[in-house]
């Protein structure tokens, strides 16, 4: 591309973007069709992996007998520590992992240390995985068990102030919080629990590693990274990058989870190479708790001063959570605190506590959901403590630009989803005192929230095949969660091809494709649709290019500036009737296809490529460059019924207005919003994992007991969203939104729920035993 990558007009002629396109892999999906990374069973002989972890959190094994286990038929091998092949190197931790994308700066099996209860201790293989299990089970494995740190809340804990929580200072200081706090005519203190979540996708992480030669090594992963996963076992296994692929066709479900290389992952290669087979690893449902992350069981005092007016003076924030032995990991609630209004004065500290569980990890909006739960929660606190509306309150207090540096937001339509939210919820009716409004027996609240999530800067490639027969194949190593990739891209290419969606094949989740940025941190959507619709327009650069040299063509001697595509047709701007179909240009030039590439950039690295090269210039560095704030804005109402016998809360209406710049598709991105703000009910009523204090192990770690909401638990969801223009984020104007739907949810129903019986529940989830 040699010109300016050019906002995408697609409003000015309506097309296929901004239609509710079904999914295009829906198909493929309910027909068996889709290949999931655990079924690839045809590699030569395929063999099956079973983990045997331990039950200790905290220990050495001082001894494994495999002799009733290698007695059973169908076992291949069985691997410990002491015979397992050992990567060449591993990370430090996920908070310094540099290249490596993987959060383990401790990596099991290479020693006998256990560091946490579900650790990898034994890998058993076999013909089968029936007959790999039940060896599996004759392990006996002996662990001399030290007493574990269950938690931050373990009296032996020892708590401290990292220096840095994933790249963010341990301590923010904005203006002087303490003092504009201490001298605030109003001032509310508070304090919040959040219960450790697990992100429980349907489908588990499972590896299946293949060798096809000695430096050559297939991978099929659920990874939500395939070039991040790519680089980082090259690197753990002594690899160049392109001597690695990884595949990655369909995801079921993500969350963050799948976002980094846990050990499973790199164990299945090991495996593999010790066994000379392909190997298949799937975790169990168990073993999927403790085997990738979750988000961290947390603590979070916030306090607040405001003028008596209402108008926010200063907050002082500080959370306290669990890290693993290894690591400073924590989710970085502080950066919606400090953005979400315009807040003259700030200050967060991390409080951590390292235990012997598995680290904690990124967790569908990582930070800014549980951030959101105390800021929210503590503005409705100030609404009613000062007798406004809870709307009132946030319109009081509204950002009119970034207040942590002065940036203009690239856009912004939080006002008018409040609006249209109120609207559709009925919220003028609403009863300003609470504990007053019944149905029959139940309880009646109505709560609110706002939501809001950063544009990540992320970058990536991806090429376009069109072929003379008016078809074309679309190409970005990118992965499709289950949210809808597949089909937004398909919309894209084709109004940017001019094709119907059923002419366009695109293809995703392998490294052998152009590379691209994980599916994280909401950034997929507007990085591969640019990076697609860049691409598109490199293809018809080189076919203008042809068109206007060619003496047979209408086009001949025009200037390249003057023709555009119009639905496949190449033809003058100023003189549509002048031009001619693209498949003619490329049939007298022999041509059966023509490809295009470009690099699609998200964030303020849109603006400023040149700050792309620039690895140490942090987001707000960039952001500074930009010139520009960059988030998601929205909001949430809901109604709750609060059985004040039985202390059950239900959640009976909801309603969310997201604006997030140009919404490709109104079905996916409502399923989007839907699947996020069903997450956030279950954490917000029934979510949490339960560690025993004394052994540190999960007590509930299946979908029996660990509860998330089912269909009969939600009701009839309402989502709207607010057109928003943005030529600042990306050649699309699109802003993520898988992430921003779970924000602000818990603190919505919280205040449902206190407006319903009078009761402020600050400890997530609020069960029963909370209520009554
Ligand atoms: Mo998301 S929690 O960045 O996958």
């Amino acid at each position: 591309m040699d010109t300016e990558p050019q906002f995408f007009e697609t409003n000015a002629t309506p097309g296929i973007v901004g239609q509710p396109l079904s999914r295009v892999d829906g198909w493929a999906k309910v027909t068996g069709q889709a290949k999931y990374s655990a079924e690839y069973n045809r590699l030569p002989g395929l063999v099956h992996a079973v983990l045997k972890t331990s039950d200790v959190a905290k220990g050495r094994v001082t001894g494994i007998d495999t002799s009733a286990a290698q007695r059973q038929p169908g076992v291949v091998a069985i691997l410990t520590h002491q015979n397992l092949p050992k990567p060449v190197k591993v990370p430090d931790s996920q908070v310094n992992k540099g290249t490596l994308n993987s959060p383990m700066g401790f990596f099991p099996m290479m020693t006998d240390e256990v560091h946490y209860a579900g650790q990898p201790v034994a890998i058993v293989v076999a013909d089968t995985l029936e007959h790999a299990q039940y060896a599996a089970a004759l392990l006996k494995v002996t662990i001399a068990a030290e007493a574990p740190v269950s938690s931050y809340l373990d009296p032996k804990a020892q708590r401290y102030v990292p220096k840095n929580v994933k790249g963010t200072a341990g301590v923010t200081k904005r203006g002087d919080a303490q003092a504009a706090v201490a001298g605030a005519p109003v001032q509310l203190t508070a304090t919040y629990h959040h219960a450790t979540n697990h992100h429980n996708p349907m489908e588990p992480g499972a590896t299946t590693a293949h060798w096809e030669a000695p430096d050559r090594l297939t991978v099929y992963d659920t990874t939500q990274g395939v070039s991040e996963t790519q680089k980082t076992l090259a690197l753990m296994l002594g690899l160049a990058t392109e001597q690695v692929r990884v595949v990655t066709k369909y995801l079921g479900g993500g969350f963050g989870c799948k976002a980094w290389v846990w050990p499973h992952v790199v164990l299945a290669p090991l495996t593999a190479k010790a066994v000379g087979r392909p190997v298949k690893l799937v975790l169990s449902r168990q073993q999927q708790y403790t085997g990738m992350g979750h988000r961290e069981e947390q603590e979070q005092t916030l306090r607040l001063g405001a003028t008596k007016e209402g108008k926010l003076l200063g907050i002082v924030h500080e959370k306290t959570s669990t890290t693993s032995p290894w690591d400073d990991y924590a989710e970085t609630n502080s950066r919606i605190i400090n953005m979400l209004y315009a807040l003259p004065a700030f200050e967060s500290t991390y409080h951590l506590a390292k235990a012997s569980v598995m680290t904690s990890t990124s967790t569908r909006a990582p930070g800014d959901m549980p951030g959101s739960f105390a800021l929210e929660c503590s503005m409705d606190d100030l609404a009613y403590q000062l007798g406004l509306d809870p709307i009132q309150i946030r319109l009081l207090n509204y950002a009119e630009k970034d207040p942590t540096n002065g940036h203009p937001w690239s856009s912004k339509s939080l006002k008018q989803c409040y609006a249209k939210g109120a609207e559709l919820f009925g919220w003028s009716k609403r009863n300003p005192k609470n504990g007053q409004t019944r149905a029959g027996n139940t309880l009646v609240g109505w709560g609110m929230a706002t939501a809001s999530y950063p544009v990540h800067n992320s970058q990536g490639n991806a090429r376009v095949r069109l072929y003379a027969d008016g078809h074309a194949v679309v190409q970005a190593g990118a992965t499709d969660l289950g949210t809808g990739t597949y089909t937004i891209i398909t919309q894209v290419a084709a109004d940017a091809l001019g094709l119907p969606p059923e002419n366009i094949r695109f293809e995703l989740g392998d490294t052998i494709l152009p590379s691209t940025q994980w599916s994280g941190g909401s950034t997929a959507a507007g990085r591969v649709s640019s990076s697609v619709y860049l691409a598109a327009q490199d293809v018809w650069e080189k076919l203008i290019k042809l068109a206007v040299r060619d003496r047979k063509s209408p086009l001949y001697g025009a200037k390249a500036a003057d023709v555009v595509m119009e639905k496949g047709r190449l033809q003058l701007k100023a003189k549509p009737a002048t031009g001619e179909a693209f498949s003619d240009i490329m049939k007298r030039a022999s041509l059966g296809d023509v490809e295009g590439s470009a690099q699609g950039r998200y964030g303020s690295v849109y603006k400023e490529p040149s700050v792309v090269a620039d690895a140490d210039m942090n987001k707000e560095e960039k952001e500074a460059a930009a010139g520009y704030s960059m988030h998601a804005f929205g909001t949430h109402f809901c109604e709750v019924h609060v059985d004040p016998e039985l202390g059950k809360v239900r959640v009976t209406r909801w309603v969310s207005v997201m604006s997030a710049g140009r919404i490709l598709n109104p079905k996916t991105a409502r399923s989007q919003v839907i699947g996020g703000a069903i997450f956030g009910m279950g954490s917000a009523l029934m979510e949490q994992t339960v560690r025993d204090p004394h052994l540190a192990r999960y007590t509930n770690a299946d979908l029996a007991n660990y509860h998330i909401p089912v269909n009969a638990d939600i009701p009839d969801m309402r989502v709207e969203f607010v057109d928003e223009h943005d030529p600042h984020v990306n050649a699309m104007g699109v802003k993520g939104i898988g992430e921003i739907s779970i924000v602000g949810v818990t603190a919505a129903i919280a205040n449902a729920v206190f407006h319903a019986t009078g009761r402020r529940l600050r400890s997530l989830p609020i069960t029963p035993d909370k209520v009554l």
